[in-house]
């Protein structure tokens, strides 16, 4: 069954911890964390201190996804912040096997992100190092775009190249996730669907991720 990551970027973050909680409530895996440093994005979000935060208040897995330039510089701030996973772009790194090695002697799980346009072939040289892929099935920088509907073709790719390796490695889809896609995203061979405003919207969040989980579910 595919895991469920709700994205806090939508969230009101003047209630966050309530939000977060419902989210909890409603049944996820794991909490995604956008971090932007206006440079590699078009956008600015928060940094660790938000991440030391969340922290305090949930035992599931923080799952970090940095969109920022030179991301090896802050590792470890995240780490200490209290990451379970962080992920880096392919795009925003020029010594990526040697970043992938500081996560992990960080002492968290370690991805990969690529944008749309970046082809899987890319970490044919990483996969064996990895625990997750993100698969950006929007370009990154805002919640509430619409899904790449090529994502799809992507997913299948990847899942053929990974499955050249005995360890398991978590393929994670992230932006444009709803209802309405989760189940081809499923079905396609996706293991974790990030989800923010399709979460976080005006309704109700508890029935919001409980709604879901019961479309991943659906047999195409
Ligand atoms: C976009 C972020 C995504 C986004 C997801 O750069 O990486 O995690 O916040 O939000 P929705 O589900 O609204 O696209
Ligand atoms: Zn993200």
């Amino acid at each position: 069954m595919i895991q469920i990551a709700p994205s806090i970027l939508t969230c009101n973050f003047l209630h966050l911890e309530q939000d977060i909680k419902a989210a909890e409530q409603g049944g996820i895996d794991a909490i995604h964390l956008d971090v932007m440093d206006g440079v590699f994005v078009p956008n600015i979000s928060f940094g660790p201190l938000v991440v030391a935060a969340i922290r305090k208040q949930t035992k599931l897995l923080l799952d970090v996804h940095l969109m920022i330039v030179q991301p090896e510089k802050y590792i470890q701030q995240f780490a200490n912040a209290g990451a379970g996973m962080i992920s880096i772009h392919y795009e925003a790194c020029t010594h990526l096997h040697r970043t992938i090695q500081e996560i992990k002697q960080a002492g968290c799980k370690v991805g990969v992100a690529l944008n749309p346009a970046t082809s899987v072939s890319v970490l044919e040289n990483v996969l064996s190092e990895i625990d997750m892929v993100v698969l950006m099935s929007v370009n990154p920088g805002f919640g509430g775009q619409a899904f790449i509907p090529l994502t799809i073709q992507k997913i299948k790719q990847l899942k053929t190249l990974c499955g050249q390796y005995q360890k398991t490695i978590d393929i994670q889809i992230d932006g444009g996730v709803n209802a309405t896609n989760i189940a081809s995203i499923a079905n396609a061979g996706a293991t974790i669907a990030v989800v923010g405003s399709a979460i976080f919207n005006e309704k109700n969040i508890v029935e919001n991720v409980q709604q879901i989980r019961n479309a991943a579910e659906l047999k195409l």
